[in-house]
């Protein structure tokens, strides 16, 4: 699965033309500006040596960025301040569109052009530099962007970023160096130094980029394949999803964390893959044995977890996710784990599920309005749900509220399979939930 199997293209190659040729030479100082061709000596004699080191600095930093945003962003300030000039942009060629892109020029959004197009695209192309004293007398340049922002390009220097066997992965553009006249050739050496290890950055972190969208991927399948167990509880692992996500960041959390809470939630119910149909699909209240075999899933969700090789820094996962049945009074499920021993990210799961399984309608239960659905969880919160969690939910209603109509077209249907007595459930309520007086009744066996 790796980034350079095939249906690969190369960028076409071709020889760079006498305009290019002529466009690389580097205009005279501007005479006329004496303070700024002494400012550009100083920038100059900063070269060699110092140089080196600059770079070889950049280059160490650049290694340890695994995020490509973040290392494109890095690079583009590192080669700015190398190279003295006002603005730098580092574009990225995405081979399978045969386009190129970059997030961090021109502040937010990303931008992207056809391979070929513009003086970035055509250094792209060919894989030759372009160094311009005038942006505005090459008729390649694209002066759109400049239009928009206001900005006013003039010198700009586009340079090849290259890989493995030569193939151009990203273009180097800088513009505009301070202190006046166009970029020299030792610029453009500093680029071709620095180009080879910003190429295998680049490239690591395209690796790790791939590697992390398998690895999503997969986990929303396996998500996804045992929600598709059952019509009741299609889009449920999602859903729960979504909603501890949306907690965990009310309680202000971020970044990893957010991963493996994210992770644990898509995966919370993977045991009811070997939970049978007629204990999944029951329409009304499950007896005791019954119930003992529906919650084998929670050990199931840990035993069946335990096969994956999590990365390092998302082993807990199978923990937090077979922990989603606990109880802050120790009378949960599957180990009756105490308060302190049920991770945080347990908890929020468990508010999550809750969340979805009143919100949403079930064989058993129509979907609660959001009111009712708070009640109950209020009554749970201390011996059942965290407090601490709940008001987090409380804090996020609005965040949650906005999530339940996007998550309501993933609902089960009254059509679909055992769905069809919801609209008769007595008092609109799961049996669970009616007044106690109901309850005789509602224990017989059907
Ligand atoms: P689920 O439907 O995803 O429900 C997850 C959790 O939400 C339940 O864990 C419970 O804490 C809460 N919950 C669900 N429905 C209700 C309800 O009607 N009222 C209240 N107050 N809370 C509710 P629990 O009880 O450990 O159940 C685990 C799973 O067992 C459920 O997942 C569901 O698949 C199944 N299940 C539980 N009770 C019944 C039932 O009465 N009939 C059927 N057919 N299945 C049930
Ligand atoms: C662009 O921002 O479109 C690239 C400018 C150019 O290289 O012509
Ligand atoms: C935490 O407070 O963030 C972790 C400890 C816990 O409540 O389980
Ligand atoms: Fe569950």
């Amino acid at each position: 699965m790796s980034g350079h199997g095939k249906g690969e293209r190369r960028a076409k190659e071709r020889r760079a033309t006498p305009k290019d040729r002529r466009a690389r030479q580097a205009p005279p100082p501007i005479g006329k500006d004496r303070r700024a061709a002494a400012d550009r000596r100083e920038i100059d004699r900063r070269t060699a040596g110092q140089r080196l080191d600059v770079i070889l600095d950049i280059t160490r930093r650049l290694m340890s960025v695994t995020d490509l945003d973040a290392l494109l962003k890095t690079m583009a300030e590192a080669t700015a301040s190398l190279l003295a000039a006002d603005r730098a942009t580092i574009f990225v060629v995405d081979r399978e569109r045969n386009e190129l892109w970059s997030r961090v020029a021109l502040g937010a959004g990303e931008i992207r052009f056809p391979v070929g197009r513009g003086i970035a695209g055509t250094v792209a192309q060919t894989g030759e530099a372009i160094n311009i004293a005038d942006a505005y007398q090459d008729a390649r340049f694209n002066s759109e962007p400049d239009r928009l922002s206001g900005y006013k390009t003039k010198t700009l220097l586009t340079f090849p970023m290259k890989g493995n066997e030569g193939r151009v992965i990203g273009v180097f553009q800088v513009v505009n160096k301070r202190g006046g006249g166009a970029f020299t050739s030792a610029d453009e050496n500093t680029l071709a130094s620095l180009g080879a290890s910003a190429a295998v950055a680049v490239e690591n972190a395209q690796l790790v980029a791939e590697q992390k969208r398998l690895w999503q991927s997969l986990i929303e399948t396996l998500a996804i394949t045992v929600d598709a167990r059952d019509q009741q509880t299609a889009g449920h692992s999602q859903r729960v999803t979504r909603y501890a996500v949306v907690i965990g960041k009310a309680l202000g959390w971020e970044g990893k964390d957010l991963e493996k809470l994210q992770a644990a939630a898509l995966l919370h119910d993977y045991g009811k893959i070997a939970v049978r149909d007629e204990f999944l699909q029951k329409p009304g209240k499950l007896d005791d044995a019954e119930f003992a075999y529906m919650k084998a899933h929670a050990e199931k969700t840990g035993e069946f977890l335990q096969h994956l090789v999590f990365p390092h820094d998302m082993r807990e996962v199978p923990m937090i996710a077979a922990q989603h049945h606990e109880r802050m009074d120790g009378k949960g499920y599957p180990k009756g784990l105490g308060a302190d021993r049920i991770h945080i990210g347990a908890r929020i799961v468990a508010a999550a599920d809750v969340f979805d399984a009143l919100t949403a309608p079930r064989y058993y239960k129509p979907a609660y309005p959001l009111a009712k659905t708070l009640e109950i969880m209020d009554g749970m919160a201390g011996d059942h749900l965290d407090p601490r969690v709940m008001k987090a939910v409380h804090d996020a209603l609005p965040a949650l509220e906005k999530t339940i109509e996007e998550l309501k077209p993933t609902w089960p249907k009254p059509g679909d399979q055992g769905m069809g007595s919801i609209a008769e459930a007595a008092g609109g309520l799961s049996e669970r939930d009616r007044p106690s007086v109901a309850t005789p009744a509602a224990e017989a066996k059907p």
